[in-house]
């Protein structure tokens, strides 16, 4: 696996792998890779001969106060797991490369950007669509690939390439799971032993949302209850926000005739963390 820093050596390597007519996968990430990421990779090797893995902390996604500073950092840890995944090219850029000076285009996604994560992280979803456009635009991949775990910001990078026209094809990879159902996440690594013994109540609070519809109820209120009262049992999780939406449109939905997510975030201690289900339709 080749390391670049700068978009005229990403464009040269990947370039010389189209003129040999090679699909080409990107899987975009902001490091502190985990088993989450790696599935991203193994995906994107299933769908294309040749693996970009991006790797950039994105500051346009951060609010103020947010992560970026500790966000953990550790590229050289990060290539050998890539290494070892297959995958056949790194992009690691520094933020001059990414936003070179003169740098003036933001990407809105109205719509599904705007509700949710979006109304609580006002911006993160214009940094997170401006970097994917630039990525896409400096790989022109045949497939990207992104996690489930995300849902709201798949759904932003669905309505990007659609509206755009952008010939890639988008694939969601679902949320890979600690063996007590915790969500893979870069942000795991901000816990205490303590927090980290009862970070799966989040889970566990989305399955008893998800099996009490799945048991007859309709109404997403009552639904909602369930899912409230379950995050109650865990006196550490303090709920941060939860939503119910329409699983395209990302509205909120009253009644559960369709596809819906349940999405949502919880403080443990100086962290958040997020985590979804789709579930009905
Ligand atoms: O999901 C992430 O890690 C980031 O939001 C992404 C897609 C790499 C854009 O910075």
């Amino acid at each position: 696996m080749k390391t670049v820093s700068t978009a005229a050596d990403l464009r040269n390597a990947v370039s010389a792998w189209r003129e040999k007519g090679q699909r080409i996968a990107l899987v975009p990430t902001m490091g502190a890779l985990h088993a989450g990421h790696l599935a991203l990779v193994d995906q994107a090797r299933r769908a294309a001969g040749k693996v970009v893995v991006s790797l950039f902390v994105n500051p346009k996604q951060f609010g103020p106060g947010e992560d970026f500073e500790r966000y953990p950092r550790d590229l050289e840890a990060d290539a050998e797991k890539l290494r070892e995944a297959g995958a056949d090219l790194l992009f690691a850029p520094p933020v001059a490369e990414m936003y070179p000076p003169g740098f003036a285009t933001t990407v809105h996604v109205a719509g599904v950007s705007e509700g949710m994560e979006g109304a609580r992280r006002p911006g993160h979803f214009d940094g997170v669509a401006t970097v994917v456009a630039r990525l896409l635009g400096l790989v022109l991949p045949d497939v990207a690939v992104f996690g489930q775990k995300d849902a709201q910001q798949c759904a932003v990078v669905m309505r990007l390439a659609a509206d755009l026209g952008l010939p890639v094809e988008i694939r969601v990879v679902p949320t890979v799971r600690e063996s007590d159902g915790l969500a893979l996440s870069s942000r795991n690594a901000y816990l205490t032993p303590e927090e980290r013994k009862a970070a799966p109540a989040l889970f566990r609070a989305l399955l008893a949302a998800q099996l009490v519809h799945e048991l007859g109820e309709r109404k997403a209120a009552k639904v909602l209850k369930v899912f409230r009262l379950a995050i109650e049992t865990e006196p550490r999780l303090v709920l941060d926000a939860v939503d119910l939406v329409d699983a395209v449109t990302m509205r909120p939905v009253e009644t559960i005739d369709r596809p819906v997510l349940l999405a949502a975030a919880v403080k443990l201690g100086r962290t958040r963390l997020i985590d979804n289900l789709v579930f009905g339709g």
